[in-house]
């Protein structure tokens, strides 16, 4: 059955690729507008009552629904005494850097009860994405789906009810969330693990005081169903399964992939995954089949490991009156916490679609190779401070021993004004020198970091390679890396160390992923391709919100083109000041 339905998706997309005309050749003046007001609305979940940060009172937030090519503007309304940015996590945001929304990087906070209208077009892409706050850890609450309806055919031809309930993963705390982080900065030590996991904001009923709380997907038995997956989480990188039925991937990040079918998926946090999931099995008595999600845990200082769930309910007739009962049994299919082969399996998996009318742009050649570690750091505890990291030191986290710190304007104002005010240009492009990075000690070897803000500056157009290179000081762990402004492709990845001569040698330059986070394998590395044909300035950095706050990021500054269409426009007029 898995099998011919995998073949028959397969013959439906070649049939597909000879009659679509090409997708990129569409342009439109609709301009869809967005109303967003960041505001504080009361919350229950677990029993513990809470003033959440919400979109317009939403948890999640409200859906960004529009069409490949609109323009979109959203109004972003301040409504706390708290700074705010909203992030379009994924959007290309072609030449128009001003809304890409990373607070310090792209622009200056939006103060409280002020304004700010994000404007920017889609163009290219398609498919699920989403957005999130991005001011200190305002995402865990702040974040929803970003859903763009493509403008030619869905290339996989099959009755699909589109779903557009998206499924998304979050973490709930019942503390106040920024006062997690701020403990967490103030001692050096990893934050207060998170209270549950979340299917669209539900913890579900494996929690304590949360037999209501269960998010339920409806199904017609018989039916094919897209379901759009989004790890908003902040800290976990997650299992998903489906008891008793297979999922077939069809995108991530936004871009259509080779269709495969899996019993489970892994989701990094940043990362999408579409999946299709055909109704076909024999409801029991309840009509109820889990859905599970639960961390891949590489971190020996993560300790939430509790699963959520949320209930695929067939619509039978007559309609089951049963109640579901508890015990929910787990989907036997979903991995174990520390299932690294799953993992690499799943991730190795992925291939881009590369039709015709999808064709995979992977550059075959490059201009520069950067080679970044990426570490977790002890540093010394303060005089007259009481450090809780590990031997009483403080945790940092860094890219080439460069902890990044954020500074207090906006780096690409700065950018744009030719000046280097607030950031110097000089990030390393290979590590300060070459050791045994996943080979060293984790807890007797360390290495100190230096801090600033150092980007990487890069000439329009410039075709570069990065390879990712985690090391094992303190914990070697898995990092979703994400590049802002850029899709980018994932040409190689493995265990070990980079070796430079060899393993070029097996990159994947017919049909890599394309996408917008890379999870890097735990003690390995990771090699990403991508061209830099956006004017700005772009954060490239951890999703795992605890090692960006620890200086787990750096970024590029890309030049403006010769070309009137390659250059970065002027700043709009309501741009917030600093
Ligand atoms: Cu999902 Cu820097 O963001
Ligand atoms: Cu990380």
């Amino acid at each position: 059955m898995e099998t011919k339905f995998h073949n028959f998706l397969l013959l439906a997309i070649s049939l597909l690729a000879t009659q679509l005309p090409s997708s990129s050749s569409s342009s439109t003046s609709t301009i869809k507008k967005f109303h967003f007001n960041v505001e504080w609305k009361n919350i229950t979940r677990l029993c513990h009552s809470k003033l959440l940060l919400t979109v317009n009172g939403k948890y999640p937030g409200p859906t960004i629904d529009v069409n490949e090519g609109d323009n979109v503007h959203v109004t972003v309304t301040n409504k706390v005494a708290r700074n705010t940015t909203i992030h379009w996590h994924g959007v290309r945001q072609m030449r128009s850097a001003w809304a890409d929304g990373p607070a310090y990087i792209t622009q200056c906070p939006i103060g409280a009860g002020k304004a700010y209208t994000y404007k920017f077009s889609v163009v290219d892409q398609r498919g699920t994405l989403w957005w999130h706050a991005h001011f200190s850890w305002q995402r865990a609450s702040v974040y929803g789906a970003f859903i763009i309806h493509p403008r030619t055919p869905f290339p996989f031809s099959l009755p699909i009810y589109p779903a557009n309930v998206p499924l998304i993963f979050g973490e709930w705390w019942n503390e106040d969330v920024e006062r997690v982080e701020n403990e967490m900065m103030l001692y050096g030590g990893g934050p207060q693990i998170s209270d549950a996991y979340t299917f669209n904001g539900l913890p579900g009923p494996l929690y304590p005081c949360s037999d209501k709380d269960i998010f339920i997907q409806t199904v017609t038995p018989g039916k094919t169903y897209l379901l759009r997956i989004i790890n908003a989480a902040l800290n976990d990188e997650l299992f998903f399964a489906v008891a008793n039925h297979t999922l077939t991937v069809v995108e991530i990040d936004g871009v259509y992939t080779k269709p495969f079918a899996t019993t489970a998926i892994m989701i990094a946090p940043g990362q999408t995954t579409n999946v299709l999931l055909t109704a076909d099995q024999l409801p029991g008595p309840t009509g109820i089949f889990t859905m599970a999600a639960r961390p891949y845990l590489t971190s020996v200082f993560h300790f939430n490991n509790s699963t959520t769930i949320a209930f695929l309910k067939y619509q039978t007739n007559p309609t089951s009156k049963h109640p579901p009962i508890p015990p929910y049994p787990l989907p036997q299919n979903l991995p174990n916490l520390e299932d690294t082969l799953f993992a690499a399996n799943f991730l190795n998996s992925l291939k881009s679609l590369g039709s015709k009318n999808f064709p995979c742009k992977v550059p075959q050649r490059i201009d520069k190779q950067v080679i970044t570690t990426i570490s977790l750091n002890l540093q010394d505890c303060p005089n007259n401070q009481t450090c809780r990291g590990f031997q009483e030191k403080r945790f940092f986290a860094s890219m080439n021993n460069q902890s990044f710190v954020r500074p207090s304007i906006s780096i690409l104002e700065s950018h744009y004004h030719n000046q280097t005010l607030g950031f110097s240009p000089d990030f390393p492009e290979r590590p300060p020198f070459a050791f045994n990075y996943t080979g060293v000690d984790p807890f007797a070897e360390n290495m100190s970091t230096s801090f600033g803000t150092r980007v990487l500056q890069l000439p329009y157009g410039a075709k570069l390679e990065i390879v990712l290179q985690d090391t094992n000081f303190l914990n070697p762990e898995n990092h979703p890396i994400h590049v802002h402004g850029h899709n980018f492709f994932v040409v190689g990845r493995g265990f070990g160390n980079f070796d430079a001569e060899r393993d070029p040698l097996g990159y994947n330059l017919v049909d890599p992923p394309e996408r917008n986070t890379v999870a890097v394998p735990v003690g390995g590395w990771a090699a990403i391709r991508l061209v830099m044909d956006n004017p700005g300035v772009w954060f490239v950095h951890c999703h795992l919100e605890e090692h960006t706050s620890w200086g787990l990021a750096m970024g590029f500054t890309v030049e403006s083109g010769r070309e009137a269409s390659q250059r970065l426009p002027p700043p709009p007029s309501d741009l917030p000041p600093c």
